[in-house]
Formats: structure tokens, sequence, C-alpha cells
């Protein structure tokens, strides 16, 4: 997996008015934005390349990727290293190609994935959708990666059953023990709970095979009347296997507020058990 796709397009609308002049990827978990954890987790994984599909009325999405060089100067000068290094890890390593690209049109996360396919290398594809924020241990796409034998996987969760509408839901043959992949026979997006095929939903982690830009582009609008990956996922069992990774950290919506907190909090804990806790303590 050489390339990461980034899609963080959407309007936020949702956290209005946090949202007004702020991209919800800008807003903190903690001590880092949202996004800069989607941008370590990826790097952590072996990126090369991360492509990250943004909106043109969210330029801060831009700069936040570009490097200040003199603030971090000025930084050094007075002999504040701490601050510098902080700023200095903003954003992606120099090693790392960002490539960016517009989603003009809100046509849902399939179409997102797909205004990445020109700017991806060879091999499979994966995908980090920064709201969802993963804490704990492992990242989520670092023990996808290790586990990943080719086809598409997907990262899953087990949710309640009143909210398996709010997320893609796997066809499962069996149960899949925590840190462990298992094969899965389909996916359904967004279901009524009476048809749910299980509770395991998808949560976005995703590492591609290639041919999914080709189904992409054939899939028609689906759930919300949107292009959505789930589609073409599923379209391509048969050819491609799919399979579920159910990762071992713990999920934050931060799409919402009580997520964000509930992430803020977490993180807060998670530094202040560090040795090095100076963030917590100053
Ligand atoms: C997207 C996917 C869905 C997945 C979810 C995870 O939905 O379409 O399959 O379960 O992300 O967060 P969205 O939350 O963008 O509606």
């Amino acid at each position: 997996m050489r390339s990461v796709i980034l899609p963080v397009a959407g309007k936020g609308t949702r956290l209005l008015p946090l949202t007004k002049v702020t991209p919800k990827e800008l807003l903190p978990v903690f001590d880092k934005p949202v996004l800069q954890y989607a941008i370590d987790e990826a790097i952590a994984a072996g990126a090369e390349r991360l492509v990250v599909v943004s909106h043109r009325m969210k330029p801060a999405i831009a700069d936040y990727f570009n490097e200040d060089t003199k603030a971090v100067a000025a930084l050094r000068r007075k002999e504040s290293h701490d601050l510098a290094d902080r700023l200095e890890q903003a954003g992606a390593d120099r090693r790392i190609e960002v490539r960016l690209v517009y989603q003009d049109e809100a046509l849902g996360l399939g179409h997102a994935i797909l205004c990445g396919a020109d700017h991806v290398l060879d091999g499979p594809v994966g995908v980090v959708l920064p709201d969802d924020v993963i804490l704990g241990r492992g990242m989520a796409l670092v023990e996808m990666a290790e586990a990943y034998r080719g086809g598409n996987m997907v990262a899953g969760m087990e949710v309640a059953a009143a909210d398996v509408s709010k997320y893609g839901i796997f066809d499962l043959q069996g149960p899949v023990a925590s840190g462990q992949s298992a094969p899965a026979a389909g996916m359904v997006e967004k279901p009524a709970p009476e048809v749910a095929p299980s509770r395991m939903a998808a949560i976005g982690r995703y590492i591609l095979s290639p041919d999914i830009f080709d189904v992409l582009r054939a899939i028609p609008r689906g759930a919300g009347g949107e292009y959505q990956l789930t589609d073409a996922i599923s379209r391509m069992i048969g050819q491609t296997d799919l399979s579920v990774f159910r990762f071992t950290g713990s999920r934050f919506d931060c799409g919402h507020h009580a997520g964000l907190l509930a992430a803020s909090n977490a993180r807060c804990a998670e530094r202040a058990a560090l040795p090095d806790a100076r963030i917590v303590a100053a």
C-alpha cells in the first residue's frame, strides 16, 4: 500500500458553528487536529503518497500541509525547541508526497475515492476517513497492512442493533476475533435493522484492490442518492475477496460533538500515561 487517500471534502454541517470557518478535520482532539491523526496513521502504515481529496471552500486544509519554516526558525532562535518540533511535525513528513485534489460536488464517498484515482501509485490503495479517530496501542491501518493478503479489506467494529443504519454492514460467515481478519460474503450500506446481515459495521479504514476504480466508474447512485464505496466493494465479490479486520483500538466519531469530546478525553488520558507528559503538565 504505497498511497493513502484522505477524503476531506465534507462540509461538516453537523458541527456548525464550529465548522463555520474551521474545517471539521482541523478541529482539535486534545493536542492535535483530527486530520493529523489520519496523516500519522497513514504514514505509519507505509504510505509514500497521501492523496487529499478536499474542497475549494476549505483552503485551510491546503495551508495545514504547508511548512512554516520561518516560524520554526523563529521558535528555534528563542530556544523553544519543543514548540518548533511540534510545528515541524504538523502536516506530513517532507519525504511523503502530498497530492491535493478537489471534489467539487458532494456525490458520496465512492465519488471522493474516484477523484483520487489518477493520483495513486501502483498497488493496493489505503483510505482513511479522518472523522473516525481510532486511539489505542495499535493504529488500525497499521494492523490492517500487516494482516493484508490481497483483495479488499475493511475495518470493522460491532455496533448496537439500533445503530446499524448509520454504517456499511458486513455479511459475515462467522465471528471475528479482535486483531484478526475474516472473510465477508458482502456489505450493505446503511441497512434498516430488520434486514441488516450482522452488527459488524465498516469503520473508516480500507485497503482496496486497485480494480476498485473501474468498478466505482460503473456503479449507479446508491443509499442517499450518492455513489457508495460499499456498493463497489460488494459488486467486486466473486472476483475480488472481501475481508473484515476487527481493529484493536477504540473508535470515536469525530463528526459529532460528543465524539470529539470523548476522543479528546481519551487522548488526554493516553498522554498522561506516557513517561513524557509535558503537554498535559503545561
Ligand atoms: C461512511 C461509509 C460507511 C461507513 C462509515 C464509517 O459513511 O459509507 O459504510 O460505515 O463511513 O464511518 P458516512 O459516515 O460517510 O455516512
